[in-house]
């Protein structure tokens, strides 16, 4: 196949946008980035809230180590083995409450197969993959619109979970617009709506926060058994291209989920990708430097847009989501013409850009384009 010429990548672009959270253009699909996209020279990307970071130098070296055994597949490397326990002991839960995927955005697609028998709730805009996909396949989704300051309203969430609802999704922090909920709403409304319905907390972003911001809903999951939590090393661990992702519940329902639609999700993550991981849990210095160096970057971009007297929700992640009032045409569009990639789009109080946080000099070459507006 031919590299995508810049027509092609906008098109394309949309049904991506559509998957990371944001849509650009009609609604098409669930897709990630299409491959082999012509890069033209000076293009940034700060469209997909990766890290620009990288990988942590641990997870590097265990790629190369493994490198050899590649050849053999991963139920073959005995070092891969105890990837589930790794995981399990890191965030201290047993071995059968981590269900592992190849990326969280499958497990998010799973789960909206396996819980179609009843209506989901979530919020709007939230994070595509799981909404898209219940749509799809004809769910019923109630979405409730985040409140003027973007964030969930946490109590006409829980007033729509009825008998009738399947699954609810939050993620927090929130997709696209970097907001969160304080731990002890988001647990006693975990608390109440997983009596009638599975809640599914995307925690995709969270290890970008502080303390006591920062507290997981995983200590949950003993005592409430339809409480899961959904993980990531595509962030702060900088492993996007490396697809690995993870559940985190009740041991019986991810059983149960594992037996369904799942079916041995882990085989479909490679030798590189499983060493990468398990090593990087152990890197925290590189999460601390990551997280550390994108609130610099992060500060730095809400003060300037703010200084342009852009609306700016004050984010807690690795993205911003800001107003652009009265906006003629597509600003993602527009920005990308300039090589920079974002995502747009118009909602009932007007057009709002999502921008992930870069590196510092990139986001000094994005605050020139908006001063050049
Ligand atoms: C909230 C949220 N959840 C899940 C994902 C999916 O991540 P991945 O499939 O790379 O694990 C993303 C990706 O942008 C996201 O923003």
């Amino acid at each position: 196949m031919p590299p995508l010429h810049r027509r092609d990548w906008l098109k394309q672009s949309a049904l991506a946008a559509f998957s990371l959270g944001i849509s650009l253009k009609p609604i098409a699909g669930e897709d990630y980035l299409p491959r082999n996209i012509e890069a033209p020279a000076g293009l940034l990307n700060l469209g997909a809230n990766e890290n620009p970071y990288g990988i942590s130098p641990m997870a590097r070296k265990a790629i190369i180590d493994i490198i050899d055994q590649s050849n053999r597949y991963s139920f073959n490397v005995a070092s891969l083995q105890s990837f589930r326990k790794e995981i399990a002991d890191y965030y201290k839960v047993n071995e059968d409450q981590v269900l592992v995927t190849a990326g969280s955005g499958e497990g998010l697609k799973l789960l909206a197969r396996h819980f179609s028998n009843g209506n989901l709730v979530t919020a709007t805009p939230t994070f595509g993959i799981l909404p898209s996909t219940a749509k799809k396949i004809g769910t019923e989704v109630i979405e409730i619109p985040l409140n003027e300051g973007k964030v969930h309203q946490l109590d006409l969430m829980l007033k729509s979970v009825t008998d009738k609802t399947a699954l609810v999704y939050i993620c927090n922090p929130a997709n696209p617009t970097a907001t969160i909920v304080s731990p002890s709403s988001l647990k006693n409304f975990c608390i109440e709506a997983s009596k009638k319905a599975v809640v599914l907390i995307d925690e995709a972003y969270i290890d970008f926060l502080n303390p006591p911001d920062n507290e997981s809903m995983i200590g949950l999951i003993d005592k409430h058994p339809n409480v899961l939590i959904t993980r990531t090393f595509s962030k702060i661990h900088g492993m996007a291209g490396l697809r690995v992702g993870f559940l985190i519940g009740d041991a019986k329902l991810l059983d149960k989920l594992d037996k369904q639609y799942f079916q041995n999700t882990q085989f479909a993550i490679s030798n590189l990708s499983i060493a990468a991981a398990m090593a990087s849990l152990k890197d925290e210095e590189h999460r601390k430097s990551s997280r550390e160096k994108n609130a610099v970057a992060r500060d730095y971009t809400f003060r300037e847009l703010t200084q342009l007297k852009y609306k700016v929700i004050p984010s807690y992640t690795n993205f911003m989501f800001f107003h652009l009032p009265g906006y003629k045409g597509d600003f993602s569009d527009d920005m990308y013409k300039k090589n920079i990639i974002l995502r747009s789009d118009s909602y009932p109080d007007g057009h709002w850009a999502r921008v992930s946080i870069g590196l510092k000099g990139e986001m000094e070459r994005f605050v020139a384009e908006m001063k050049a507006i």
